[in-house]
């Protein structure tokens, strides 16, 4: 079956300092109490050699927020896939909505962002979701299936190895969510989708994570929905509390 996750994206926030006293207060928070959940954390670049030895890899993964398209080279600024891997990351979030829009990461450019970081062991976290306009405009079905081209190019035993998140881009950081039903109707189609390419076994395995808005106080209802296997974490990911208490939705 397939897991359930919860996975923290914490964007351009946190100094180095900061970000590592934040993942060693994570770590004690879910020592003390054992999450009923595959956790993540997915940070900037800069911190994860200095986190993945001080959280316990049984308990919490670690990732990258991105990784470069290219193998390695004349790329000034750049970050690798095989460098993620070499800190010990195991995780990579690819497509998100800012790097789509702010740094105009396209459909291809992300089809070789996903191989590359397979190619190194990484799993992708991949982003897919509309705006606020393909949203009223009732496209937003049309829109997540187009961008799923990166994906679909996968042979069946790659595409298994990736997990999805669903992130309606009018949710991220508003504090607008999608309803519970809002976020089922569209992981069920995106989940349909997966079924019609790869067929069922891979689709009924294949997890799917929301994201947008998500916290404590709304985690419970969206993951209680049978299409939602859990959450990719933005601004709640910050605080230890409010992390732990959608990390305690699955209990
Ligand atoms: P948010 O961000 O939880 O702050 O809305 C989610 C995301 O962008 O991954």
């Amino acid at each position: 079956m397939r897991k359930n996750i919860v996975a923290g994206n914490w964007k351009m926030n946190k100094t180095l300092q900061e970000g590592v006293a934040l993942a060693k207060e994570l770590n004690e928070a879910l020592a003390a109490d054992k999450p009923n959940c595959d956790v993540v954390i997915c940070t900037p670049f800069i911190h994860l050699a200095s986190v993945t030895p001080i959280v316990d890899s049984a308990v919490i993964g670690v990732g990258a927020e991105n990784c470069a398209d290219k193998v390695s080279g004349a790329y000034t600024g750049e970050v690798s896939a095989e460098m993620v891997a070499s800190t010990g990351a195991q995780y990579v979030i690819l497509g998100h909505s800012e790097r789509r829009s702010y740094y105009g990461e396209t459909v291809e450019i992300l089809e070789e962002k996903v191989k590359l970081a397979l190619a190194n062991n990484l799993t992708p976290i991949f982003c897919i979701g509309e705006v606020l306009e393909e949203r009223q405009a009732e496209k937003q079905n049309e829109v997540v299936a187009a961008q799923l081209a990166s994906v679909f190019t996968l042979s069946a035993e790659d595409f298994s190895k990736i997990i999805l998140a669903y992130e309606p881009v009018w949710a991220i950081g508003t504090g607008l969510t999608a309803t519970p039903e809002q976020a089922q109707d569209i992981h069920a189609y995106i989940r349909s989708l997966i079924a019609e390419k790869y067929g069922n076994e891979v689709a009924d395995n294949c997890s799917i994570l929301y994201g947008g808005s998500c916290k404590p106080s709304n985690a419970k209802e969206l993951f209680a929905k049978p299409d939602v296997d859990g959450g990719l974490i933005g601004g709640a990911a910050l605080k230890v509390a409010d992390f732990k208490g959608i990390i305690d939705a699955f209990k």
